[in-house]
């Protein structure tokens, strides 16, 4: 059985994106330069970036030296602008306190502000052939299918042990080509789309294998959130109903709603007759309907009355069903009223 370094390999050599201006050297100061604009940014938007980049630093010793102004002006329209001030403190880092080389040594890349695990395993495989792991947002999605990893990746754990697969398959030799296969594999075919159909890793990889892959990263888990519950009365007289005012402040501040109750020991037939004095009858009893705020859910039980009066003492108002669409009610409520 072929390890999946050998396949990526294979496949790349056939399938890969080669003619990338960055691949077309392994100086360590332009894999820099094209891994830090690549961390947040597509191949094709930064192709033109990356080569006048080169152009007008074509050293980290021209970086070190330039204009902060001259440095951003170059980096304008490409976002996470923290990325161009690293840089450009990262070359000025190299040459006062490393000689003015880039540093071969990975712990020594890790110094140097912007680089993390993933962009120093990125440089320390393509500039140095060392065997270094990469873990970007890509290399994740693959790693987290090939493995059938269910977990959402960010949290630390997962994260772990994505690192530790990811090192776990890293080939002996051909690091570099390797590396941008990884890259390319999760760019071209294992993305949102996946087309695993053409994978060189389709019959190994586990979430396909198990018809899996569409669950496949997974999603970033919901927060928990506390759920209340409470009682609402849709009280009819004809085809109109009867709605209160909401309380400013609070939920659904200052919009017409439906009477809402908490005690759960009375009927609703009861609790309307005591609060509003008006008698009905009885047309529905415990639906349920139930929206989300951004703190807690909320579940509705309703019941449906018919009232033999539209007399009340308490303030109220009566809305034809026909008008419920253009008014002032809260949406969970429309949707509610728009079903009776
Ligand atoms: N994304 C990050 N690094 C890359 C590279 N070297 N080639 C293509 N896409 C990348
Ligand atoms: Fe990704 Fe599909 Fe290939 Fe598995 S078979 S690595 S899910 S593209």
């Amino acid at each position: 059985m072929k390890s999946l370094a050998d396949l990526l390999i294979t496949w790349h050599a056939k399938s890969g994106r080669h003619h990338l201006p960055w691949q077309q050297s392994k100086d360590p100061y332009s894999v820099w330069v094209s891994e830090i604009m690549l961390q947040q940014t597509q191949v094709a938007t930064v192709i033109d970036y990356y080569n006048r980049f080169m152009k007008k630093f074509p050293t980290i010793k021209a970086l070190a030296h330039a204009d902060e102004e001259e440095v951003m002006k170059l980096w304008s329209g490409l976002g996470y602008y923290r990325r161009a001030r690293f840089l450009h403190e990262g070359a000025q880092m190299i040459m006062e306190e490393m000689g003015g080389n880039f540093p071969s040594e990975f712990d020594m890349m890790l110094k140097i502000p912007g680089i993390g695990r993933s962009t120093a395993g990125a440089i320390a495989a393509f500039s140095f052939n060392q065997k270094k792991a990469i873990l970007d947002g890509n290399v994740k999605r693959v790693l987290s299918r090939y493995f059938l990893i269910a977990e959402w990746s960010g949290l630390p754990k997962t994260e772990k042990k994505l690192w530790d697969y990811a090192e776990s398959v890293l080939p002996n030799k051909n690091i570099d080509t390797y590396t941008q296969a990884l890259m390319d594999l999760g760019a071209t075919l294992c993305n949102k789309n996946p087309k695993c159909t053409l994978c060189p890793l389709k019959k190994t990889c586990l979430a396909f294998q198990k018809n899996k892959v569409h669950l496949i990263p997974a999603p970033r888990p919901q927060k928990k959130i506390p759920t209340q519950s409470t009682h609402m009365v849709i009280i009819k007289h004809h085809d109109e109903v009867l709605l209160v005012k909401r309380p400013q402040g609070g939920i659904w501040g200052g919009l017409w709603s439906l009477p809402q109750f908490e005690n759960t020991s009375t009927t609703s037939k009861a609790w309307v007759k005591k609060y509003f004095e008006l008698e009905t009858n009885v047309l529905e009893e415990n639906l349920k309907a139930s929206t989300t705020f951004t703190h807690f859910k909320l579940d509705i039980t309703y019941s449906i009355l018919e009232a033999k009066s539209q007399r009340s003492k308490i303030p109220h108002t009566w809305l034809s069903l026909n008008h419920i669409e253009g008014a002032a009610i809260p949406a969970i409520i429309k949707k509610i009223l728009l079903k009776i």
